[in-house]
């Protein structure tokens, strides 16, 4: 299984920014503990990050066809984009947020990637994406 692992705009900043909302760690120590839960399932896990809706939509589509599943952080983009993008992978996505969205600003309630997103998980930080890792795992059992 080779599954595809996405952040959005600011979360290279993730250690640095806000971090009473978003935590201390790096977006390099989640993308190195993934690769590694990754590894003892045997599962390839490509990581990217951009700051910008087509670096996105880049990465995604040179994935097509290629792998059979996306966790993604699509950051401030989830609230109004890269749904098209991500509804044309036809493959599972769950949708993570470190913060809990709903807690927070009204306009963070709106997610236009939930409803083509086979799960989202939200506000449990970091781990967030372990346990988005862990469906997958899972279901290949
Ligand atoms: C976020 C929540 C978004 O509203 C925000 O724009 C982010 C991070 C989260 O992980 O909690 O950049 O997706």
């Amino acid at each position: 299984m080779h599954l595809l692992l996405l952040h959005g705009p600011n979360l290279n900043m993730l250690g640095r920014r806000e971090p009473a909302i978003y935590g201390a760690t790096t977006l390099a120590e989640i993308n190195a503990a993934l690769e590694d839960q990754a590894t003892a399932a045997g599962i390839t896990l490509t990581c990217g990050q951009s700051n910008h809706e087509g670096g996105l939509v880049d990465t995604l589509q040179a994935h097509w066809g290629a792998i059979s599943g996306i966790i993604i952080n699509p950051g401030a983009l989830t609230h109004y984009s890269l749904r098209d993008a991500l509804a044309g992978m036809d493959v599972p996505i769950i949708e993570v947020h470190i913060s809990n969205v709903y807690a927070r600003e009204a306009f963070r309630h709106t997610s236009v990637v939930a409803p083509i997103a086979t799960g989202q998980i939200a506000g449990l930080g970091w781990r967030g994406y372990v346990l988005a890792l862990q469906w997958f795992i899972d279901r290949q059992q």
